[in-house]
């Protein structure tokens, strides 16, 4: 049973306060298909946020099962949320999709287990005859069963829709409310789908009708056209225009018992003709099993995670109602890791415009940095103390040459470590930000983030270590350039420390537009800023170069070089050079600041997106 109980969830505008949600209270008992219907902008989808604690209301509180949700939230397989965007990777199956949706949620004893969980859901959903389709190819109402078979993987006993139908033909419309239908009626299931469409309302047992974030109606279909005093469905809307939200709230709180009592009726009708399960025998089933001994995964910062999660299954436990609900386990961390990498390599092979690109830009950029080693290349000449002017004209020509090769040692280095950085800007400014929609439904259903974040990291390490081991292995087949590990292992920092920085601006922006640009501006600004070509004004010099990594692979690269080498660079530059060790160090705060932003990114709830 659900219960929500005078929701109001109000927001501060620059009008002052506004009740998106005006003291909202319904009953849903189990196996009870419910749409919530009106007007757009009246607040559905905002009470499904509520519902499913993605927003925290200001007042009132639900209940499941007789349970304050505010004190011990869903498990996360307990309740199913099937937004409106889509929740399936393009390049993957419709098989695929599922099956990672199943891994990630629930704890399987067996490979057959899994398996038969996955044929269940697509079985259920009639996707079965498509399983191997792409999902980039699938029609809008395939896309929809999809989603919903995502969500049936863990026998959710709270499935809630918002707007699944809209955009569907009439036809597909049709099968998708028949399939919602036939999935509240399993196993004691509540439903509740957000819905525009007033066409088949009669399939739902009942229809909660919203105006301005109030209750203008919540009953029977059958009882909806007396209650609004019209002839046809199509009348209400316009009808409840006549009135404030707030005066409807009132008149429907005056006749709110009468009509409830019409639907319960209606309700025990439909159990005694066996269209609903019996309540009393769904209550003689067993104890569930017992809740999980390891520690939940992380929720992110979603608005009720904090609350009591490890009390929930205990305290439900002994609830009648929970009696029946065996409630799935998350799997583990290594389960749900080793399933987003895989996941992982497996859309990187798939998505030829990103393989292209990657290999052009690992093949690529080594040979234009290979181009300009010959001019690096150049013998660096000791001067001579003598003072004849012979020895002075020969002295002025070596050491225009020592300069000549110093800055072409310096100008190669910083070109290799630059082309790195826009690598490592490309390997991640999308990576989190391209998928946030996602990745947030997959925490909600008990994703653990930081197994979310460990599958970036090692993925995002092997594109890292090829980019700078080739690019070190290809320069060093044409130039004896010195350095050689400590040049390999900053080359590999200054590709590190911009991919996982980026990774971090991916998590945290708003968009995978912002991340780019935000991440393309990084890369850009590294040259002028590193000092490498012109020395920075003093004042700022201070101030920004603890921030600029290809400063710091670079310095660290040229303090390694061999002492003639470096010392012919040292005196074409006007910027000072860091020993190895601290460009290391700052390299590595580099490294450690970008997971510790991605993981904050990771964790943070972002809804609105
Ligand atoms: N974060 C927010 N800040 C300000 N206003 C908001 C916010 N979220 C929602 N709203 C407003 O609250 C109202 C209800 O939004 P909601 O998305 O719940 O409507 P809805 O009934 O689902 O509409 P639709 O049928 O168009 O999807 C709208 O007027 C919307 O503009
Ligand atoms: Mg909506």
């Amino acid at each position: 049973m659900l219960q929500a109980d005078g929701i109001t969830y109000e927001i501060e505008t620059p009008d002052g306060p506004l009740k998106l949600l005006d003291n909202v209270s319904f009953n849903v008992p189990r196996g009870h298909f419910m749409a919530i219907v009106g007007p757009s902008g009246c607040g559905k989808t905002t009470l499904l946020k509520a519902i499913a604690g993605m927003i925290a209301e200001t007042d009132g509180r639900f209940f499941w099962n007789g349970h304050d949700l505010a004190e011990e939230d869903f498990e996360p397989s307990e309740i199913g949320f099937v937004p409106q965007f889509s929740i399936a990777y393009d390049q993957l199956s419709v098989d695929e999709n599922v099956e990672s949706a199943a891994r990630l949620r629930c704890r399987f004893d067996s490979v057959d287990d899994l398996d038969e969980s996955i044929d269940n859901a697509l079985e259920v959903t009639g996707m079965e005859g498509i399983a191997d389709r792409d999902v980039k190819i699938l029609s809008g109402g395939q896309k929809r069963r999809l989603a919903l078979a995502m969500e049936l993987v863990s026998n959710p006993r709270l499935l809630i829709c918002d707007e699944v139908t809209s955009g569907l033909d009439p036809r597909s419309e049709h099968d998708i409310v028949d399939l919602l239908h036939e999935i509240s009626r399993s196993e004691g299931r509540i439903v509740i789908s957000v819905t525009h469409s007033l066409s088949h309302l009669d399939r739902y047992d009942s229809i909660l009708v919203m105006h301005q974030g109030c209750v203008a109606y919540h009953g029977s279909p059958k009882t909806m056209l007396h209650y609004f005093g019209v002839s046809s469905l199509e009348e209400i809307y316009p009808k409840l225009q006549d009135r404030e939200g707030p005066s409807w709230c009132r008149s429907w709180g005056k006749h709110r018992d009468s009509y409830y009592s019409r639907l319960e009726q209606e309700r025990e009708k439909k159990i005694l003709s066996g269209e609903l399960p019996d309540p009393d025998a769904v209550r003689s089933l067993p104890e569930p099993e017992k809740a999980p001994e390891e520690p939940g995964p992380e929720k992110g910062d979603a608005v009720r995670s904090e609350s009591g999660k490890a009390a929930s299954a205990e305290g439900r436990g002994g609830s009648p109602e929970a009696a029946a609900e065996a409630i799935p386990e998350v799997p583990g961390f290594f389960t749900q890791f080793f399933c987003l990498l895989g996941r992982r390599w497996r859309i990187f092979f798939r998505d030829r415009s990103q393989l292209v690109l990657q290999l052009v830009m690992v093949l690529l950029f080594p040979v234009l940095v290979a181009m300009f080693t010959d001019k690096g290349t150049g013998q660096i000449v000791g001067l001579s103390a003598t003072q004849d002017v012979q020895t002075i004209q020969k002295d002025m020509e070596a050491q225009q040459l020592n300069m000549k090769t110093g800055s072409a040692v310096s100008g190669i280095i910083m070109f290799e470590v630059i082309l790195l950085g826009l690598m490592g800007s490309n390997n991640a400014a999308r990576e989190v930000a391209g998928e946030r929609a996602i990745m947030e439904k997959e925490k909600y259903a008990g994703m653990r983030p930081s197994a979310y974040l460990g599958s970036k990291l090692a993925y995002l390490s092997v594109l890292v270590l090829v980019q700078s081991v080739w690019m070190f292995a290809f320069v060093d087949f044409f130039w004896d350039r010195g350095g050689g590990l400590t040049h390999l292992l900053f080359l590999i920092l200054a590709d590190a420390a911009m991919t996982f920085v980026c990774l971090g601006i991916s998590s945290l922006a708003r968009s995978a537009d912002q991340a780019s640009l935000l991440s393309i501006y990084l890369v850009g600004f590294q040259l002028p800023l590193s000092g490498a070509v012109l020395a920075l004004p003093e004042q700022v010099e201070g101030f920004i170069r603890p921030f600029i990594s290809a400063y710091w692979a670079w310095s660290g690269s040229i303090s390694a070089l061999k002492s003639d080498v470096y010392n012919a660079v040292k005196n074409v530059l006007d910027t000072d050079l860091t020993p190895a060790l601290v460009c290391y160090i700052v390299l590595g705060v580099h490294v450690a600041c970008g997971i510790a932003a991605s993981y904050a990114g990771i964790r943070r709830s972002r809804w609105e997106l």
